[in-house]
């Protein structure tokens, strides 16, 4: 009666990691609960979402092969593009969203194609961004979701839709995202650490405050129907400004070394995994997300409804 804060089932976003094949469930060791899941699976992990009451879940495919230029992101028989469609078919009521960056797919993991001296090529990358995110919502996605960091990455996937018949399907952008530490697990579960260097060129320094706020306002110009702030516990400061600035829809990344910090902790039997996960989950809230992307989000939302 006197909680300020609720978290509800419809909260959560579930992500899942997309392979090639069938009847796949890869563990991913350093993100316990997690798996790599052939699309047959996805469908599995998608329904028991559903059921447990989440809406939406968010896509990253992993190819067999990769090359420089990450060309296999826009092909349609890849994991990725064949889960939406099967998603669509089989779990039809829940929420198709789909991660769209190359860093799974180049060969030398940067989320860009690289220029001649080696440094990401942000123009060069729009159009690779468009074609993938344009391959996504004719295989069945309905929501793309770009993560690569790349300036104008919303207003080129925006014009692509646009002139492909697809102008009903929004844009969630990832907005305000940090060069962080935190993402390390999820760099196994999709494969895609980079083979030099880092991402601070293109990703933003966990110093910046006002930094985000504008690269905010710079999606929202170029289209964008949600925005992100990512991650989002080391951010809750960044996630509470962007809820009282923008009246947008905002989403609030839960990040893989957030989700392991807490599951390393409890399979330690240093804190009490629900409580701690429900306690984080809250805050996210609190500060100001209207949704949470999180590897607790299954869990989650059974302990939120009390059937788990
Ligand atoms: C792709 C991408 C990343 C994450 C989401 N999309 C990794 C990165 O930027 O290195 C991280 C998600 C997580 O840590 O859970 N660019």
């Amino acid at each position: 009666m006197n909680a300020e804060t609720s978290l509800r089932p419809a909260d959560f976003v579930y992500p899942m990691f997309v392979v090639n094949g069938s009847n796949i469930r890869r563990p991913v060791a350093s993100m316990p609960g997690v798996d790599q899941v052939s699309v047959d699976e996805a469908v599995e992990q998608a329904r028991a979402a559903r059921d447990a009451g989440v809406r939406a879940v968010l896509l990253f495919g992993l190819p067999d092969s990769k090359d420089p230029a990450g060309t296999q992101s826009c092909d349609p028989g890849e994991a990725v593009q064949r889960a939406c469609g099967e998603l669509k078919k089989s779990v039809g009521d829940v929420t198709v969203i789909t991660d769209v960056c190359l860093c799974e797919y180049t060969d030398h993991g940067h989320c860009g194609v690289l220029a001649d001296d080696g440094e990401v090529d942000n123009d060069a990358t729009l159009p690779l961004l468009a074609a993938t995110a344009v391959s996504h919502v004719d295989a069945g996605a309905d929501i793309v979701a770009p993560s690569a960091m790349m300036d104008g990455q919303v207003a080129a996937i925006r014009a692509a839709l646009d002139s492909s018949g697809h102008s009903n399907t929004p844009v969630m952008g990832y907005s305000a995202k940090y060069a962080s530490v935190f993402y390390g697990p999820f760099r196994e579960a999709a494969d895609s650490a980079p083979q030099f260097g880092d991402r601070r060129s293109y990703q933003m320094a966990p110093t910046q405050r006002r930094e985000a706020m504008r690269e905010i306002e710079a999606d929202i110009a170029e289209g964008a129907d949600w925005i992100m702030v990512k991650p989002a516990l080391a951010y809750l400061d960044v996630i509470h400004e962007a809820s009282e600035r923008f009246d947008h829809p905002l989403a609030a990344y839960n990040v893989s070394g957030e989700y392991s910090m807490i599951k390393a902790a409890a399979a330690n039997g240093w804190l009490d995994e629900k409580r701690a996960a429900l306690e984080a989950l809250t805050a996210i809230k609190r500060a100001g997300a209207d949704l949470i992307i999180t590897y607790f989000a299954i869990d989650a939302a059974r302990w939120v409804s009390q059937t788990g």
